[in-house]
């Protein structure tokens, strides 16, 4: 297992710290639906667009308000945007924020080549550009934030290992989108533990083109019924597609027998878990991760150096990255308490009707 960032991430909160206590402005503004104008610490207008709001829920109802946050703590100001899962949009968008005057862009790329595309133009405009959450192969980002992804896929693995025990056991991948280079490193972490496990048979495995959560159900469907039903195990890169294997599980009579690994953490996920139809998640905090973006992005507009934790080679770019990359956490039903407790869900959104009792049970209030 790779931990080499930890060191760093205490550099990173240290930092955060530091940055909060400049915020010079308090005085009550409100984003409204996506921006926000007010005296800044940093003399500088921050955009970000973000890829979607289907692929996981995380993107409106976790980073953006994580965003706003740390941005409005930062007295920075600020322009979120959503590309809505179209990359032509997203270059739309772009222009315009590159238009409106912001000094640092950030992208949740739908893809590396409109990424690099759009990093280019602003570039040549003066503008800084930074990779959130996805590398941009072939890109010019200053800076990649996002988790170490091969860990996320190392404890997708070994979560599912640990869910299966020893025994034979045939397990069907379901990856991510091919054009997100997460999905590629989720998918090598989490082989890089199963394919050394003898007894574990690889029964099917393929890419859900942009995640999408239906065409999941539907490719998840042929493969179980290639597998001829014998599948013990599911690799699901993350939550939304961990819930369309569920459904299809259950339509078998298989839900909560079969294990199934997701990540983000969503409510859908936890309530999963909580309910033995999912065996853990990953939980990736995003007051983190909006944190480190929001450090990195007032460096850049004051023309400083941000701290980072390390580099991440862009193979197709030929270039190493600075990065800032933050650490994962593995969520089982022993410790969903923590999602909750670090403010990650709120108790009131994941321990609703039947799931209250479940919630209790497993000691989360
Ligand atoms: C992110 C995951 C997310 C997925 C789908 C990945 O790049 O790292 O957190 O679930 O995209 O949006």
């Amino acid at each position: 297992m790779k931990r080499k960032h930890s060191l760093a991430m205490a550099a990173l909160m240290g930092l955060a710290l530091t940055v909060s206590a400049c915020g010079s402005d308090d005085g009550g503004d409100s984003a409204g639906d996506g921006g926000s104008s007010q005296s800044s610490s940093a003399d500088g207008k921050i955009g970000v667009i973000l890829p979607d709001t289907e692929s996981s829920v995380r993107w409106e109802s976790a980073d953006r308000p994580a965003l706003e946050a740390a941005f409005d703590e930062a007295g920075v100001e600020y322009d979120i945007q959503n590309a809505e899962g179209d990359a032509e949009r997203m270059t739309q968008i772009a222009d315009t924020m590159i238009g409106n005057g912001v000094t640092v862009l950030a992208i949740v790329n739908l893809d590396s080549e409109s990424g690099a595309a759009i990093q280019e133009k602003a570039s040549s405009q003066g503008v800084a550009t930074i990779d959130y959450d996805r590398l941009t192969l072939g890109g010019s980002a200053e800076y990649y934030v996002s988790f170490d992804n091969t860990v996320v896929g190392e404890l997708q693995g070994q979560g599912l290992a640990d869910c299966l025990g020893d025994k034979p056991a045939n397990i069907v991948f379901l990856n991510g989108s091919p054009t997100d280079n997460n999905a590629t490193l989720f998918a090598e972490g989490a082989h890089s533990v199963l394919d050394g496990i003898d007894s574990y048979k690889n029964v099917g495995e393929q890419a859900v083109p942009d995640w999408d959560n239906e065409e999941a159900a539907t490719i998840f469907q042929q493969l179980y019924t290639a597998a001829d039903g014998k599948v013990d195990g599911v690799l699901a890169a993350n939550d939304g597609l961990a819930g369309a294997a569920i459904g299809i599980l259950e339509g078998n009579g298989q839900a909560g027998k079969v294990p199934v690994t997701g990540q983000d953490a969503t409510v859908e996920g936890l309530q999963n878990v909580l309910a033995g139809t999912q065996c853990m998640t990953v939980y990736k905090s995003a007051k983190q991760e909006a944190a480190a973006l929001a450090e990195a992005a007032i460096a850049l507009v004051n023309g400083e150096e941000a701290e980072t934790t390390g580099t991440t080679t862009d193979a197709e770019g030929g270039r190493d990255v600075p990065s800032i990359l933050l650490e994962p956490q593995s969520i089982t039903k022993d410790n969903v308490g923590d999602v909750i407790d670090d403010g990650g869900q709120k108790v009131e959104d994941v321990c609703t009707g039947k799931f209250e009792k479940l919630c209790a049970d497993a000691g989360i209030s």
